[in-house]
């Protein structure tokens, strides 16, 4: 996170009209509800807040979709400062029809019977469960990443359908997908560079993003940053793992010699390869 900030439910201390319950767009901090494995990776950045007296501040939608929404919140103890998170939630509705299919999920299992009924089933509750494992295994990929040094949202917890995250950005404006990206000459180079890393990262881990593309890099002040990693793809688990490694390739490359760099997407896919093993 790039700054501090002021909670924007200041107040006066020394004044009677001080608030001590949260306001309708607010809630408590929800750190203390979740258990030490649902909570990011020690040691915890300066900048995150976890003061059990803090509230979380809803400031407005980041992007809706099908499947999840994205909102930032803002979590300060009132009058002081604050910390932006993004609050990715899984919607499990009805009209989520998850397009993650379970080619993706191929090695992962579900232990609970009657979850795994549910699921099957797609009833309110199996859709419900479904979304919690989404946002389970999204979660447990940004910490295996950001333990790795990877360029990726700080996680900060996960409850239920929501995972809390490092808000990318500046100020309350949310970095440009790399899509929207201007980049030319050296400073496209630069950006493939940094692609390059980060598909290098996941295959010392032994996994495949799975879903990459310039939609779900950010360009953070000139910074690149993954996100999107609930459908990362364990190579050993999953016999398909290559060909999605082949797609995400294909993709990424695609876009930067469409904006004029000329990079070559089976030279980089054998390197990967290499890599791996
Ligand atoms: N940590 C973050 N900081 C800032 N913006 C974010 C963050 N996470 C997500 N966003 C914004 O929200 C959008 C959607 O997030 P994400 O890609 O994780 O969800 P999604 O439901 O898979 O969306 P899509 O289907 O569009 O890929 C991103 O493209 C980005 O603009
Ligand atoms: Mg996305």
């Amino acid at each position: 996170m790039s700054s501090v900030r002021t909670g924007t439910h200041s107040f006066d201390p020394d004044s009677d009209a001080v608030p001590r319950q949260p306001g309708s767009d607010q809630r408590w901090s929800t750190w203390t509800e979740v258990i030490p494995t649902q909570r990011g990776p020690l040691p915890h950045p300066e900048w995150l807040i976890t003061a059990s007296g803090a509230f979380d501040t809803e400031l407005g939608v980041v992007k809706t979709g099908k499947e999840a929404e994205v909102h930032l919140i803002e979590r300060a103890v009132p009058g002081t400062a604050g910390c932006l998170l993004a609050a990715k939630r899984y919607l499990g509705s009805d009209h989520s029809d998850f397009h993650r299919s379970s080619v993706y999920t191929e090695g992962r299992s579900v232990r609970d019977s009657r979850e795994a009924r549910a699921m099957k089933r797609k009833s309110s509750f199996g859709r419900r469960v479904a979304a919690g494992q989404w946002a389970l295994t999204e979660f447990d990929a940004l910490v295996q990443a950001w333990k790795a040094g990877m360029a990726v949202p700080y996680p900060v917890q996960v409850n239920g359908t929501e995972i809390l995250m490092e808000y990318i950005g500046q100020d309350r404006v949310a970095a440009p997908r790399l899509v929207q990206s201007k980049r030319r000459g050296a400073e496209l180079a630069g950006a493939y560079d940094q692609v390059v890393r980060i598909l290098e990262s996941f295959a010392h881990m032994g996994y495949v993003h799975g879903d990459l593309s310039p939609y779900n890099l950010l360009d953070d002040g000139g910074r690149i940053v993954v996100i999107d990693l609930p459908q990362v793809i364990d190579v050993a688990a999953n016999p398909l793992s290559l060909d999605f490694l082949h797609r995400d390739v294909v993709n990424v490359t695609t876009w930067f010699n469409r904006r004029g760099l000329d990079v070559d997407p089976e030279a980089l896919f054998a390197d990967l390869i290499a890599q791996m093993w």
